[in-house]
């Protein structure tokens, strides 16, 4: 006589091997969250993070960003309004006396009927390295005082946190995703800006204007840290039936990056090294083919990077060039074309772009080995090959991009039309993690799905979140919208049994986790999840994830009233980690 529960476990295994055949079908995971298409708007002229700094001419847009190649240089720029000023900034470590100057220069730019107000650059340079520095802009009784904290001294196991902003602009979600990212308790040491900024240029006659009020809303933050600059085709400001036709003008006054010490020509594209990262900063809206001074800069760049010193090679560019949105289709391929080869070759970790307006992350996929004639165009895993994230969802008031191309592709692992940011959070040479965060609804659902890069790694985490029985209890808002489908509920209770499923998996398994097959463990996984639903359903009450990683948990961030939560973390490393 079979027992009772064997019978169960045989159907919910069957149910579980139909719903991972549904899963391997498709490509990865469109998230299922649905959002109403509504455009957001720009904040007012007279909104409180547009405020003027008081007193005559008080120095104004604040931003800081690196300064020299490695990190003990500093740019930091500003802007006053109604006359040139003082120049120097000054600045001095914490717990010293001695005060330091430096001059910059100031220049102003006029676009159509605009003219600018005087822009000031200040390089400070050889400073100390992981130290707080305060430094001061202004005179008289309009000085202002900001500080920043240098990056560790470059090295192959300096753990530091980058943010990812794309496409920010200045409406009322651009200010949620900043406060967010303020706010994420990851707290981002410096953030990669990947390109279109103040969408000034969506305005009559490209109101410069609208450059200013966002100077001064970042400032907040820019300020403080560096924002490492991408242009974007809005800082492209090509517009010459009003007169205006010098490319990137606003965007190249108002900006300065430290291109020289790369040996870069222009400062729309350069690469930095901070901490344990090698930054490349490419310029999809400038001249990429082969033999133009991008294209030489960059083959010579990426073959000099040493992954002894920066094991984390990481490119920024704008348009994604893997990209199954509808919004912005194939507008990466000429770069992917030209590009990609040396991007597999060389083994960047991560390409981060912008652009379009969503979320997705693609898996580790390289698609060169088509050559027009072989017929070879579908992209294949490779190990060697980068991931590639579009994060262009810093939430500007074109809205989100909602359409997708269906079926979802198998390159793409994730895909969700929210806007947010990211975090990309180096441990060591070996491990990082990336995740997202989207600003929704005061509470954030994991919707992601889970990976496991390697057998070793499986069993690490298996036996984690076997440790780390937890249960928690959350009540959800009542916007909420998830892929359990409990619309409309305004009350109810999220439980996370992570504990539940190891338990059955241990127990199935025995000792040999390390070689359970993915296939064998999302089985048992969607049967359980499937006999959850069903509960769910019968109760309407209960909101049930299985959760089977320990990184997720750790990735918990709990804050005020709702919950952060990196839908995916990524073990980069597992499978990249320095160039052999
Ligand atoms: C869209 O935005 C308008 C104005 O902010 C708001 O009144 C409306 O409720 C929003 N619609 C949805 C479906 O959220
Ligand atoms: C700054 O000083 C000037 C002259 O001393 C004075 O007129 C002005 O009101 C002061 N501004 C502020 C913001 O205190
Ligand atoms: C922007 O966000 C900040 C910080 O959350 C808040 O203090 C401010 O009032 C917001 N401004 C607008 C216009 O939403
Ligand atoms: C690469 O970096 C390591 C560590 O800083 C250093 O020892 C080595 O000499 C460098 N290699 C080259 C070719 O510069
Ligand atoms: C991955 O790409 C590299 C470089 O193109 C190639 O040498 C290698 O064979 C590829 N590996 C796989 C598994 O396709
Ligand atoms: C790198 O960091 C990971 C995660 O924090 C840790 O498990 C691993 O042991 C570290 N590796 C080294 C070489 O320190
Ligand atoms: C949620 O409630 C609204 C209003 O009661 C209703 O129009 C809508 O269809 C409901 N949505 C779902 C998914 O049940
Ligand atoms: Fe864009």
């Amino acid at each position: 006589m079979v027992p009772k529960w064997v019978c169960a476990g045989f159907v919910y295994l069957l149910l579980g091997l139909i719903l991972n055949v549904a899963e391997f079908c498709n490509g990865g995971m469109t998230s299922g969250y649905q959002r109403p298409n509504n455009l957001s708007f720009d904040m007012p002229l007279d909104s409180d993070v547009f405020r003027v700094p008081p007193g005559y001419n008080a120095p104004q847009q604040v931003h800081i960003t690196q300064g020299d190649y490695e990190g003990r240089g500093v740019i930091i720029s500003w802007i006053t309004p109604d006359e040139p000023g003082s120049n120097t900034v000054v600045y001095w470590a914490e717990n010293t006396e001695l005060k330091n100057c430096a001059d910059g220069i100031v220049v102003t730019y006029k676009y159509f009927d605009y003219t600018s107000g005087f822009i000031h650059h200040c390089t400070i340079k050889d400073l100390e390295f992981d130290t707080k520095y305060y430094y001061e802009v202004g005179i008289g009784n309009t000085t202002r005082q900001f500080w920043f904290i240098t990056p560790p001294k470059v090295g192959p196991d300096v753990p530091y946190t980058f943010g990812l902003i794309g496409d920010l602009g200045q409406t009322y979600d651009s200010n949620t995703t900043l406060t967010h990212y303020e706010l994420n308790p990851a707290k981002g040491q410096a953030l990669l800006f990947v390109g279109d900024l103040s969408y000034a240029d969506d305005y009559p006659f490209h109101d410069n204007n609208r450059w200013d009020t966002w100077g001064r809303f970042i400032e907040r933050n820019a300020a403080h840290q560096p924002w490492i600059w991408t242009a974007g085709n809005h800082e492209i400001d090509f517009a010459p039936a009003i007169g205006e036709s010098i490319p990137f003008k606003p965007y190249t006054h108002r900006f300065f990056v430290p291109y020289e010490a790369s040996e870069s020509t222009s400062p729309l594209w350069y690469s930095i090294k901070r901490a344990s990262a090698y930054i490349i900063v490419m310029s999809s809206y400038s001249a990429f083919g082969k033999y133009t001074p991008q294209y030489k800069w960059f083959t010579n760049k990426v073959t000099e990077v040493n992954r002894t010193e920066t094991p984390w090679l990481i490119v920024l560019m704008h348009p994604p060039m893997y990209n199954s949105y509808v919004s912005h289709y194939m507008e990466g391929e000429t770069m992917r074309v030209m590009y990609e080869p040396w991007f597999v070759e060389y083994k960047v970790d991560v390409v981060f772009a912008g652009h379009v307006h969503a979320y997705e992350r693609s898996e580790r996929v390289s698609n060169v080995a088509y050559n027009i004639i072989n017929g070879l165009c579908t992209p294949v895993n490779n190990h060697s090959a980068p991931v590639y994230i579009t994060i262009g969802d810093g939430g500007n008031q074109e809205g989100l991009s909602t359409a997708m191309t269906q079926p979802q592709p198998h390159y793409s692992a994730y895909r969700e039309a929210s806007f947010g940011h990211g975090i990309f959070d180096i441990k060591n040479r070996t491990h990082a993690y990336f995740s997202w965060h989207r600003n929704q609804d005061g509470y954030a659902i994991e919707a992601d799905s889970q990976r496991f890069p390697t057998s070793t790694e499986t069993i690490g985490r298996v036996l984690c979140s076997f440790i780390k029985i937890r249960v928690s209890f959350r009540f959800l808002s009542n916007s909420r919208h998830d892929i359990f489908d409990i619309k409309n509920k305004t009350c109810g209770i999220a439980i996370e049994m992570d504990f539940l499923s190891m338990l059955i998996l241990t127990s199935f398994t025995g000792k040999n986790l390390e070689i359970i097959p993915r296939i064998l463990y999302n089985m048992i996984r969607n049967s359980f999840l499937l006999a959850f639903l069903l509960i769910v359903r019968l109760l309407g009450l209960f909101v049930l994830q299985l959760n089977c990683s320990c990184y997720k948990m750790n990735g918990l961030n709990y804050r005020g009233g709702f919950i952060v939560r990196p839908p995916k973390d990524i073990a980069l490393s597992a499978v990249l980690g320095p160039a052999s």
